[in-house]
């Protein structure tokens, strides 16, 4: 099975399930300081979660719209104040981890790696966009 079909696959394993709760809850009790960040938790959880699991799929899947998305993503989230790569990287696996206790028998060992194959690429995407970002509006606080 292709990444992408894998992937699909425990996406669907989870349509009746919210996993946004738990995995802001989860990122909370990493980061506590970063609740009072959210103006409504229940708004950004939403899109958020939706738009990080959006973007390891259109990754697996090769398309081209990822990359300017992650490129708004990250110059909207300089408006945040700084987020450490550590919040990403973190955000990203913990959305991994959260989907795989929800998609219960679909989450095969080959779905899980095509999952975390396309989190470490999401990474990067970040990482090569907060410096193109940083090049194209220096902004020491965000750097
Ligand atoms: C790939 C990772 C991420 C994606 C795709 C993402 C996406 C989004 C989106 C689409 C919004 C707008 C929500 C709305 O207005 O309805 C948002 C808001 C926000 N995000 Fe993220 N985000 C990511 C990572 C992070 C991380 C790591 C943090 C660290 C705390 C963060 C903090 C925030 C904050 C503070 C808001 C504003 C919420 C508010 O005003 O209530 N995001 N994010």
């Amino acid at each position: 099975m292709s990444d992408a079909a894998s992937m699909e696959a425990s996406l669907i394993a989870v349509a009746d399930a919210d996993i946004r709760l738990p995995l802001f809850e989860r990122f909370f009790a990493a980061f506590p300081g970063r609740r009072a960040s959210f103006i409504s938790i229940d708004a950004a959880s939403r899109r958020m979660t939706d738009e990080t699991l959006q973007m390891m799929f259109g990754l697996a899947k090769g398309e081209g719209w990822v990359w300017p998305l992650v490129t708004e993503l990250v110059h909207t989230h300089r408006a945040y104040g700084p987020l450490p790569i550590a919040e990403y990287d973190a955000f990203i696996d913990m959305t991994v981890v959260e989907l795989g206790i929800a998609a219960g028998a679909a989450w095969t060992a080959g779905c899980a790696a095509s999952w975390q194959e396309q989190a470490e690429a999401l990474k990067a995407m970040i990482r090569r966009a907060r410096a193109e970002w940083q090049v194209a509006l220096p902004d020491p606080v965000t750097a």
